[in-house]
């Protein structure tokens, strides 16, 4: 090549200008395409793209980037895997029904039955949006139908996270039908890979399983349409060559950002080469495209770490703050809420008392749960009043307006549940508007809960959901969060307002979701809203868009909470994390505020009930976790010690100028005799800096053990370590490092 000493941004432009001249050579003398290469750079991590001679466009690699932008053209000849007869295993957007034979990423039926696909590189744009944030997208066009696709790929540099999605179109004379229509396609090499997943169920989420791919296709997906993760998220991660581990190993983290159906397959090609299609799940789903109307699928995410899951999962987390989850960098609030403490049976006189022990306990706000609306089907159970979203008479004969106002005596906030998208077939709702119904029309109910779930391809249901929020926002306007739950999936899949299209139904809900949820904030940017379906039914960047937190499980034995809290941290920040000490589990007060404490903090227990020094620790916490929680917030996360091998479970989180830190340490495995017999040796410090460390969140009466003052430098703190000194009598303990000068 003729530049030699030119950077990356150079190389680029140089690549543009190229494919400008050969575009211009191809339309004057029909001469075929110069070999293109399109790298997407973040500050780590490269995937290099390549459009060839014939116009097929390829991935030449994917992972950490080179040095010199100059050797990606060397990358080719030295990957030898044998002869790939069809030049397209490593398609960046695999199109079906040409030469391809393995898994496509899009399947479609041309207007004249057709079903052959064929996509050839035509031209592409970089855009830089600011200092961090690139957005490349390339077009591709069949040379037959009048089909096209753009690639998308949103890059975050100094993230090192990648979103990538499509847009698919045509002009054909009728309509095309998408068989299948996924988000990215992605293409790893590597010796051997080693996935990642989770599986779960009610209270039971995020519980991983690693295995190493064999050859076809391993998929994970849903096919629940809502609550769609209740037994399988679509977060995952491949790890090359050898599982990942915390701090060495090279890794790929992947997440779709959507709430509905979806179908990662992972297919270990012929040549070894490791083939990744995500996106909605086309199941039950092939989509009628007319002519000229735009299909934009959601994003799939990536990060990519040659450091080990740590990294990838501090990458990962600091891009949710800054860019995805809703208020990142901002603050939460502390909050008591009623569900585990008095379930539906509650009346104006028990929250009053609540309200005030709201403040006594030192909290932001108070969180009233379900159970306070419907009155012909008084929701007393939960048989009964989902879609009537009227204050119940007799539990609140002065509505939640005179709560808000109580509330505010008691100078706390006042938060409220809903469960907008569902009804009960007791239920006003259900008489007024069958018609509004998801179920078949010519089959039995089957209810999950005891409910049904609400047809949001309506645009007369998006309506009454966004309605809900509104007038319970425009009635009062004190009101200061909210609790969006989604506790079914869907049975009986049909849409009434969709009648014949009804393989249109999966991407509708969805699409109806996020359009009530975009105008709710379009007209209330701030209010703090909780992402719960019947525990962690539904958390992916999908919604997470319109949410400050989720609420990862029901399951919130303090204990079981460590190694789900543990899991999700890989892939979503504390800040998010709503955590409430409940009455669950065997653990000690302290241990279950401690874990609590790793998040955005709550509490659904008996106020009334507590000791005397339990509620004088309790308030304590709340000070205390005042104080700390901008470091669990907006901190680096590094686990210390892996619940699931040790018998001590160690977390820290740094804060970004290296001068605080907080480690949180528990026993988790209670045979006799068991302690945190080795020191712990704690990461992301300053070596150079000296810190004080302080045992904090004591139990009254109790003493600090651990270190308590001493000063280690962070050089003896990395090397050597510290012991918490947890044992039986000292299951949970928390230190706070501060820098000393
Ligand atoms: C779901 C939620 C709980 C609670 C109940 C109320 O199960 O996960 O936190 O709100 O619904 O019915």
């Amino acid at each position: 090549m003729a530049v030699l000493k030119i950077n990356n941004m150079k190389l680029k432009e140089f690549i543009q200008r190229r494919m400008v001249i050969f575009c211009l050579l191809s339309s004057l003398g029909g001469l075929a395409f110069a070999q293109t290469i399109i790298p997407v750079e973040t500050a780590h991590q490269v995937l290099l793209l390549q459009a060839d001679r014939a116009g097929d466009l390829t991935t030449l690699y994917f992972g950490k980037k080179l040095a010199d932008a100059h050797e990606y053209e060397k990358i080719a000849a030295v990957y030898k895997n044998g002869a790939d007869v069809s030049g397209l295993l490593n398609s960046a957007y695999t199109p079906a029904g040409s030469r391809n034979l393995a898994e496509p990423a899009i399947a479609v039926t041309h207007s004249d039955g057709n079903k052959s696909l064929d996509l050839r590189y035509v031209s592409h744009q970089v855009k830089r949006l600011d200092n961090d944030v690139t957005l490349l997208s390339i077009l591709l066009k069949d040379p037959v139908y009048s089909f096209e696709v753009t690639l998308y790929y949103k890059s975050y540099s100094q993230e090192d996270v990648v979103e990538q999605w499509s847009s698919i179109k045509h002009q054909e004379k009728g309509d095309v039908v998408l068989d299948k229509f996924a988000s990215a396609n992605l293409y790893l090499k590597a010796g051997s890979y080693w996935l990642r997943q989770y599986h779960g169920d009610w209270a039971k989420e995020m519980q991983p399983e690693e295995t190493e791919l064999t050859h076809g296709i391993k998929t994970l997906d849903s096919k629940l349409g809502t609550r769609a993760n209740l037994f399988e998220p679509s977060v995952f991660m491949v790890s090359l060559d050898k599982p990942a581990a915390e701090d060495e190993g090279s890794v790929l983290y992947g997440a779709l950002e959507w709430s509905g159906n979806f179908k990662i397959d992972l297919e270990l090609d012929p040549q070894n080469n490791l083939r990744i299609i995500a996106g909605i799940n086309n199941y039950a789903s092939p989509y009628v495209l007319k002519r000229g109307e735009e299909f934009v699928t959601p994003a799939f995410l990536y990060t990519f770490s040659d450091q080990g899951k740590g990294e990838a999962s501090r990458k990962l987390q600091s891009w949710a703050r800054n860019y995805k989850i809703l208020d990142g960098k901002g603050s939460r609030l502390t909050l008591l809420n009623n569900w585990e403490s008095t379930y539906f049976d509650f009346n104006e006189d028990k929250l009053s008392g609540l309200l005030k022990n709201t403040k006594k306990l030192g909290v932001d706000l108070f969180l009233l749960d379900d159970g306070w609306f419907g009155n012909r089907y008084p929701r007393n159970d939960d048989h009964a009043g989902l879609g009537d979203w009227q204050e119940n008479r007799k539990k609140l004969p002065n509505g939640i307006v005179s709560l808000v106002k109580e509330a505010k005596n008691n100078e706390v906030k006042f938060g409220i549940w809903i469960e907008p998208e569902m009804v009960n077939p007791k239920s006003d709702l259900y008489l007024k508007h069958n018609d509004w119904v998801i179920k078949q029309p010519k089959r039995d109910e089957y209810y999950f809960r005891n409910q049904l779930v609400l047809d949001l391809a309506n645009p007369a249901v998006q309506n009454f959901v966004y309605k809900i929020v509104d007038s319970l926002l425009i009635k009062n306007p004190g009101l200061a969060y909210v609790k969006w739950d989604c506790n079914a999936v869907i049975y009986n899949a049909y849409s009434p307002y969709l009648k014949n299209n009804q393989s249109q139904f999966y991407v509708a809900y969805v699409r109806g979701l996020y359009q009530v949820l975009e105008r709710i904030r379009a007209k209330y940017p701030a209010v703090p809203m909780m992402l719960c379906s019947g525990g962690g039914g539904r958390v992916d960047y999908g919604a997470l868009k319109y949410f400050t937190e989720y609420w990862p499980s029901d399951n919130t034995d303090p204990l079981e909470r460590i190694f789900i809290q543990w899991e999700y941290s890989y892939f979503y920040p504390a800040i998010a994390s709503a955590n409430h000490v409940t009455d669950w589990g065997k653990q000690p007060l302290k241990f279950r505020v401690d874990v609590a404490m790793m998040g955005r903090l709550g509490f659904d227990i008996v106020v009334d009930k507590l000791s005397s020094s339990d509620l004088l620790f309790c308030q304590d916490a709340v000070k205390c976790y005042d104080l700390i929680k901008p470091v669990i917030w907006q901190g680096d996360q590094y686990r210390l010690s892996d619940p699931k091998k040790d018998n001590v479970a160690a977390m820290l989180y740094v804060d970004a100028s290296k001068s605080s830190a907080i480690i949180f340490n528990y026993l988790v495995n209670y045979r006799y005799g068991t302690e945190s017999n080795l020191p712990l040796r704690l990461k992301g410090l300053d070596p150079l800096k000296k810190y004080q460390l302080k045992e904090i969140n004591l139990y009254p009466g109790t003493t600090a053990v651990a270190g308590n003052n001493t000063v280690y430098s962070g050089d003896f703190l990395m090397k050597i370590g510290f012991n918490p000194v947890v044992n039986s009598s000292r299951t949970s303990v928390v230190v706070l490092l501060n820098e000393v000068k």
